[in-house]
């Protein structure tokens, strides 16, 4: 029997996104109230760290303990992952003593062979290539402030990255377009998106990427595993740090939102991230009530 998995954003269709968001909101509202809300008692969730986290660690660990379930959290120095112990062993073992599977690590294809091997479901903590939860907290974010997303424009300002890679598959799957701003050499990827063109339009300009758009929204300059790269990133992205005039081109109740963590004067002055128009702690907050709604779906299905 084939597995459901949630790999990267495309792995759900639109109508279960739409699911999902109202599942959300309703799990946020019975935490909000205290009200107990614990449909995966007795089932456990597998978190496998290959890179630091804060906001995908708590969310999920918490969030697994709020459903009544429970947690192991495994990184590489500290199992058999990191002495050289195969994926698909990995895959087989762990899978057949949990109910899910989390994994944070570098290479999307390396999520893919765990995931062919696991008996349960595997969810996308974050690789090299895509960021399906932390899209999927952002739109529910910009629901929640705006409504909906369809037809709307983000400006993506930055690095070509996991986070820009699936803003552009969230966009051609939920009918919005993303202005994307990188500078040369950083550009997004439209084959690692594996979208059309359609969905996106390409700014040398951050200023006019930004211009009337309902999101501006960034990441750092060097993600996780680019580290070796940093100076040269700092000189290269200099020009792409989302300032009060970029914010001022793009619509007057637009939102700013940077998944975190954030370096302020780097790629988003202080003034903008800490300002009015950013929604970045309901943002994070939202990981926790999105994957939530996301880790019922995949174990329990649909539930009204
Ligand atoms: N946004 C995000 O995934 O944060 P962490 O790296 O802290 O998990
Ligand atoms: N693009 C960043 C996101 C961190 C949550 C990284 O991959 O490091």
């Amino acid at each position: 029997m084939s597995q459901k998995h949630y790999l990267q954003f495309t792995d759900l269709t639109a109508e279960e996104y739409a699911y999902l968001f109202e599942r959300a909101a309703l799990i946020k509202k019975k935490f909000k109230a205290y009200e107990k809300h614990q449909p995966l008692a007795d089932r456990t969730l597998a978190m496998i760290f290959e890179k630091a986290s804060t906001r995908t660690r708590v969310s999920f660990e918490a969030g697994m303990y709020q459903l009544g379930g429970s947690v192991v959290h495994l990184t590489t120095g500290d199992s058999q992952l990191g002495r050289a112990e195969p994926i698909e062993d990995s895959a087989r073992v762990i899978s057949r003593m949990v109910d899910l599977v989390m994994i944070r690590t570098y290479e999307q294809t390396k999520i893919e062979r765990f995931a062919e091997y696991s008996r349960v479901p595997v969810i996308n903590g974050l690789t090299n290539e895509f960021h399906p939860c932390q899209i999927m907290a952002d739109i529910f974010t910009f629901i929640e402030h705006r409504g909906s997303i369809k037809g709307k424009t983000v400006a993506w300002v930055g690095d070509g990255n996991n986070m820009a890679n699936t803003w552009l598959q969230a966009a051609e799957l939920l009918g919005f377009t993303v202005h994307v701003s990188t500078p040369g050499g950083y550009e997004v990827n439209q084959a690692v998106a594996g979208v059309s063109s359609t969905c996106y339009k390409v700014f040398k300009d951050p200023m006019q990427a930004c211009a009337g758009a309902d999101l501006v929204t960034t990441d750092v300059w060097t993600s996780m595993g680019y580290e070796a790269e940093n100076e040269a990133r700092k000189k290269a992205f200099a020009d792409w740090c989302v300032d009060a005039d970029m914010m001022r081109a793009a619509r007057p109740d637009a939102l700013f939102m940077h998944c975190l963590p954030a370096h302020r004067g780097e790629e988003v002055e202080a003034e903008v991230i800490d300002g009015p128009q950013s929604v970045v702690w309901d943002e994070a907050e939202n990981r926790l009530h999105v994957q939530k709604a996301l880790m019922e779906y995949l174990l329990l299905g649909r539930m009204a």
